[in-house]
């Protein structure tokens, strides 16, 4: 049987065949059903045997996934950290059962960096900037105030921390712009929505939506609508992610700049986990290439668009 009392490195040392333990954060927005189809996709492409946990948007979910990959003694565990903090006493479980982690999409904030071979995913610091980047252009000539609010991934994860930390530091060199609210929207559509409701109720003069990303950005959309208030006009909406319903809403006119984010990271992660059964060298942090997009380039790319 592979795997029998190696530890966990049956891929190596049993039939060849690796197996994967991968522990979702969810199935919270477009984005992350397109990550699970490039997941699955190529662990079928690569020959790897996969098991799929979906935790729900919750840590303690997490945390029991990975503990039974490593009672199952697969070859590796890769999982999307629901939130920065909170993992080393699993991590060094999975040490302990010389399981290679690798880190996908999200970081955690361990200092001791032993914990995992690898972390593969985006840059969000740099997503956060390249949407204050286009604000900044945008408002280039104007000496008004700009009122912007802000809907936060979910709370503690990587994502909307670096994101906001990112989009802080390029418009904080300018005091006209001015964040007048940020809430969590938790990365769903029907938060999105709701917080901005309440958004629009409290402050009365919005010039700019701020999502961190496509889903809530278009749950906002139904509010702004249902306020009577034209998005993309009345309300300049930026977001993140580039998922095609994001990116029907920019060619639209209701979204007015997209910073992507590539969840294709399914080949890319399989390739690394090989690599790290294997005992081979992987480099510690693996950056996704990925663009922006305005409403001209959503019309171009949108006929091609995979996810
Ligand atoms: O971690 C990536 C983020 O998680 C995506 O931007 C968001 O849509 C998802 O829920």
């Amino acid at each position: 049987v592979a795997g029998c009392g190696s530890g966990g490195s049956s891929g190596a040392a049993g039939d060849g065949k690796i197996t994967m333990g991968f522990a979702q954060v969810g199935a919270e927005s477009g984005w992350r059903t397109a990550n699970t189809t490039s997941v699955r996709e190529a662990a079928g492409k690569a020959g790897i045997e996969l098991k799929f946990s979906d935790a729900q948007q919750k840590q303690e979910n997490q945390i029991k996934a990975i503990r039974s990959y490593i009672q199952q003694k697969v070859d590796v565990i890769a999982f999307s950290p629901v939130v920065e903090s909170g993992w080393d006493t699993v991590l060094k479980e999975a040490r302990n059962a010389k399981i290679p982690v690798i880190l996908t999409d999200r970081a955690v904030d361990s200092t001791d960096t032993s914990l995992y071979k690898t972390f593969l995913g985006s840059d969000f610091v740099e997503e956060g900037r390249k949407a204050g980047k286009w604000l900044v252009e945008e408002y280039g000539d104007s000496k008004d105030p700009v009122n912007i609010v802000e809907l936060q991934g979910t709370t503690g994860s990587a994502p909307a921390n670096d994101r906001k930390a990112g989009f802080a530091e390029v418009i904080g060199a300018d005091p006209k712009f001015k964040v007048v609210a940020s809430q969590t929207g938790d990365f769903t559509r029907a938060k999105g929505k709701e917080v901005m409701e309440a958004f629009l109720k409290s402050n009365p003069d919005i010039d700019v939506l701020y999502a961190h990303n496509d889903d809530m950005g278009l749950g906002a959309i139904e509010a702004i609508e249902g306020a009577g208030k034209v998005p993309g006009k009345d309300i300049k909406i930026i977001t993140i992610d580039a998922v095609r319903d994001g990116m029907r809403a920019l060619a639209d006119g209701k979204i007015n700049y997209i910073v992507e984010c590539s969840p294709l990271l399914g080949p890319q992660l399989m390739d690394l986990a090989k690599k790290v059964v294997k005992g081979e060298q992987v480099p510690a942090r693996v950056v996704t290439e990925e663009t922006t997009f305005t409403q001209e380039q959503a019309k171009q790319a949108l006929p091609t668009r995979q996810y």
